[in-house]
């Protein structure tokens, strides 16, 4: 029985990708206002702008390739049960290979019905038209999680890291709750990585061993360190 390795990845590990972290130097925040793009309130304001802002990211995400971190955890999948839990909106771990991966905050290259956000379905390209709508006849929007609204995986993600024999936290600021709480849930008995070139702050940071590199530079020492 292979041991349950449990990953949190957050943006940097896509930004060996050249995808945009939100909130490093230049990341995607400093360009928008959150308030403006990525709440309920925006989508009344103006559907256009939000909808705008995810097709563009949306194009971004298809034109990016995995990079080696993505890979490397798919190379763990030999020696562990590994069940990744990302809070990116990209679908770079499934293109990698990963075999189990829970989206947080939803993916981007699906869409959710305006009235019923359990409504999801495949975006054909890289654009969702204002116009288009859902078998209810409501407009269809990207399927992630904006500020304010439910993160409706939590729980089962909490579930997930509550059974980790291992856990790594790879390319996270854990600025943003819920999501932050899940460190909470794994069980103290169990060692915990995280690779991050800075690495962020927290609570209780005991035991935690520390790779501050890159997630491409620092897979190849966790590869090492767990194979
Ligand atoms: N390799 C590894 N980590 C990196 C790299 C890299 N090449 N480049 C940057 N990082 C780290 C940064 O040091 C930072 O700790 O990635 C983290 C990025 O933090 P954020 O930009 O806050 O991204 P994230 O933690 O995923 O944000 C969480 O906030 O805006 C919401 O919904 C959005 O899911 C997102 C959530």
């Amino acid at each position: 029985m292979k041991k349950k390795l449990v990953v949190l990845t957050g943006a940097g590990i896509s930004a060996e990708s050249g995808l945009k972290t939100f909130r490093d130097t230049d990341g995607l925040w400093e360009g928008f206002n959150v308030y403006d793009v990525a709440t309920p309130e925006a989508w009344l304001k103006n559907p256009e702008l939000v909808q705008d802002f995810y097709n563009q990211r949306r194009k971004q995400v298809l034109a990016a390739e995995p990079n080696d971190a993505h890979r490397g955890l798919v190379e763990l999948e030999a020696h562990y049960d590994v069940q990744i839990i990302t809070q990116n909106i990209d679908d770079l771990h499934e293109r990698a290979g990963s075999s189990n991966v829970t989206h947080l905050h939803g993916v981007i290259t699906r869409s959710q019905s305006d009235l019923n956000p359990e409504l999801t379905y495949p975006v054909n390209g890289w654009e969702i038209k204002m116009g288009e709508l859902c078998e209810l006849g409501a407009q269809l929007r990207a399927h992630v999680v904006w500020f304010g609204e439910a993160v409706p995986m939590i729980e089962a993600a909490a579930g997930i890291c509550r059974s980790a024999d291992l856990f790594v936290l790879i390319g996270s600021s854990l600025a943003v709750y819920p999501a932050a709480n899940l460190l909470n849930f794994v069980p103290r008995r169990s060692p915990r990585y995280i690779i991050d070139p800075k690495i962020p702050e927290m609570r209780d940071s005991s035991r935690i061993v520390r790779i501050e590199k890159t997630a491409t530079e620092g897979l190849k020492e966790l590869l090492q360190l767990l194979s």
